[in-house]
């Protein structure tokens, strides 16, 4: 019975668990209003905003985090922008004795701890328009002034459930290990439909190049290779959900369809996993999993991910080169870094067969003859034929002589350069080593969801 009324039960329900509650709401204002008047003091003729979900009332219980916007003038260059945000983020933080790490986006910002939480001190340019954007952390004062004219704590609640539907299914966050959905998206896509209801069922029937342009900014559609298309309302030429990867946004739209076919709570909770061993499951396929583990380079998590998912995708074009074949792969990361590779093919035979030109190309045949003279040479079918020694008739080793190069030709055969400098003792797990690092639960978590059928019709 998916009446609409039953719809309605599951939502209030999950509301009730996910919204702060009134003295988590309170703790956090009396925090944010103490951070305020110590950036109040510090500023001195500069201007400030707080950004992010808090300013539209749907941040997450679980999440304790806010964003502070200091905004420099225009005329102030780039260098000293970055310069004096981080002297006013020290200077904050030394008042309100919290403590701060220096972290990086396009430019480096202060990111302060103080009493559990994340406070994020960010510089950015006070701009008359969005068409004088220098970095993106500049359209935040614009998204925040957008967005808080238009929400209602209707919308808040609906961007909630949405936020927690997302999190459950692993699709919440705009960094570059989710590729998922970020908070503002959420917004602009419930403020789009309206309610999070409405948002799935719509949804559920979302193909690739699904447009949305809300302040209708373009006539024609421009061009993105995006599966989503969402046009910033502040600034047209960005598209919001750019980095929804295609995998993501066919699994978004495969819970879309659960909870439409089938609404019921548990799609908003995280099930608890027990890891198991997975030894069986792995051999049972009768493939071949070659892991490469390797020493965690020191970056950050937004340059790591890309990293070791180009590596990935460079490796399985190098033992497709080979002729082997790859029936999968992916990547992990956590106290060492993981490219997991899944072979269908991982063994060949000994020698090769070439395939030359028709006996009839006669200046093609000569030099065909000629190269291959000293081996097996025959014709079939009306074309030349040779057989030759297969350098590497087995993938591991093609990998292991590949990957124990120096940092500088591994860079040269494709591989990212932090990667490279960090594959210097790496190690090759294969199916039982490979199943048995699945007493972790957060590497059992990454198998599985390699393993699992991730789209449900
Ligand atoms: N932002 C953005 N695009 C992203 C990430 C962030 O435009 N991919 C901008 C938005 O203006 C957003 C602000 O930066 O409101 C703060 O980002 P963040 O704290 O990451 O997200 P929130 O929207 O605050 O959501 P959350 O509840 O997860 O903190
Ligand atoms: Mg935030």
């Amino acid at each position: 019975m998916n009446t609409a009324k039953a719809i309605d039960k599951i939502l209030d329900n999950v509301s009730k668990k996910i919204t702060p509650t009134k003295s988590e709401e309170k703790q956090l204002i009396s925090i944010i209003r103490l951070v305020e008047r110590s950036v109040e003091r510090s500023i001195s003729g500069l201007s400030y905003t707080l950004a992010g979900s808090f300013t539209r009332d749907t941040w997450m219980k679980d999440k304790k985090e806010f964003d502070i916007f200091i905004m420099f003038p225009e005329n102030v260059t780039n260098q000293e922008l970055e310069r004096k945000g981080l002297e006013l983020g020290k200077k904050i933080v030394k008042d309100i004795k919290g403590t701060y790490k220096v972290a990086y986006a396009e430019h480096p910002y202060t990111r302060a701890k103080f009493r559990g939480y994340d406070v994020d001190i960010v510089p950015c340019y006070n701009l008359s328009d969005t068409s004088k954007i220098k970095s993106s952390v500049d359209r935040t004062p614009f998204h925040n002034r957008y967005l808080t004219k238009r929400f209602t704590p209707s919308l808040s609640k609906q961007t909630r459930l949405l936020k927690q539907f997302l999190k459950a299914n692993n699709l919440y966050g705009s960094n570059t290990k989710t590729q998922g959905f970020s908070g503002y998206l959420c917004e602009l896509l419930i403020y789009n439909y309206k309610t999070f209801n409405s948002l799935i069922i719509q949804a559920s029937d979302w193909e690739p190049g699904v447009y949305i342009d809300i302040e209708k900014h373009h006539k024609n559609r421009p061009h993105y290779p995006n599966p989503l298309i969402v046009i910033d309302p502040v600034d047209p030429k960005r598209n919001v959900s750019a980095v929804v990867s295609s995998d993501n946004f066919m699994k978004f739209v495969s819970v879309c369809k659960q909870f439409k076919n089938k609404p019921k709570e548990s799609l908003f909770f995280k099930k608890p996993v027990k890891p198991k061993p997975l030894k069986s499951v792995l051999e049972s396929r009768k493939t071949q999993f070659l892991a490469i583990e390797f020493k965690k380079p020191d970056i950050l998590d937004d340059i790591l991910y890309p990293q070791l998912r180009r590596t990935a995708k460079r490796l399985v074009k190098l033992l497709k080169d080979y002729e082997f074949q790859v029936m999968g792969y992916d990547i992990y990361a956590n106290n060492k870094c993981t490219i997991m590779l899944e072979m269908e093919v991982w063994s060949l035979p000994h020698v090769r067969k070439l395939h030359g030109p028709p006996i009839s190309v006669k200046n093609h045949s000569k030099e065909f003859i000629f190269k291959y003279k000293k081996t097996r040479l025959w014709v079939e079918d009306d074309s030349w034929k040779a057989e030759i020694k297969r350098k590497y008739p087995i993938a591991e080793s093609l990998l292991k002589k590949t990957l124990s190069q120096s940092p500088a030709s591994l860079k040269e055969a494709g591989i990212a350069s932090y990667v490279a400098k960090s594959m210097k003792n790496f190690k090759i797990l294969k199916n039982s080593q490979l199943a048995s690092r699945a007493k972790s639960k957060d590497f059992y978590e990454f198998l599985i969801n390699y393993l699992e059928n991730r789209v449900v019709v």
